[in-house]
């Protein structure tokens, strides 16, 4: 069944025709046009199609688009529209990533994390990056970056 979603999009009101077995993830990259949140296992595993709703972060492949109606969604292009927040920045410079697929999830649990949390230990950035697979950098990189942001008090996500 068609119904009409109304939703705000990394800070843009959108109205969304959608089916009611239609997922987030899909709906994000077909009818919208952001494409940060990637296609992985498409069951909750990988944790690549990660977006933030009402800026806590879900799994965009486990959410149906009608389960959004009258709620947020920032997406990694959302976070900062003039351009990269000092967290980003941190993982350029880190050289945190490789291919890159596992950013975006990576990014917005990290951003989530420190805002509850301005100064996370090793093993809170572990757990709160933990659900995000990365094949290529062995993680290091990544915490490095997430703990040397909390050290210079570097902005997640204004
Ligand atoms: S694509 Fe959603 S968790 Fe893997
Ligand atoms: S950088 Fe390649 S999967 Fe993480």
């Amino acid at each position: 069944m068609r119904t009409d979603v109304s939703v705000t999009i990394n800070g843009e009101p959108w109205l969304l025709a959608v089916e009611s077995n239609d997922v987030l993830l899909e709906t994000l990259r077909s009818k919208v046009g952001v494409k940060s949140p990637k296609i992985g296992c498409e069951r909750g595993d990988c944790g690549t199609c990660t977006v933030l709703l009402d800026g806590h972060t879900v799994r965009s492949c486990l959410v149906l688009s009608v389960e959004v109606d009258g709620h947020e969604v920032v997406t990694l292009e959302g976070l900062d529209d003039e351009g990269l927040t000092e967290l980003q920045q941190f993982f350029v410079d880190m050289n945190s990533f490789q291919c890159g697929f596992c950013a975006p999830g990576i990014v917005l649990a990290a951003a989530e994390l420190l805002e509850e949390n301005s100064r996370p230990s090793r093993e809170e950035v572990q757990e709160a990056i933990g659900g995000n697979l990365c094949r290529c950098t062995g993680y290091d990189p990544i915490i490095d970056a997430v703990l040397a942001a909390a050290d210079a008090g570097g902005r997640a996500t204004q």
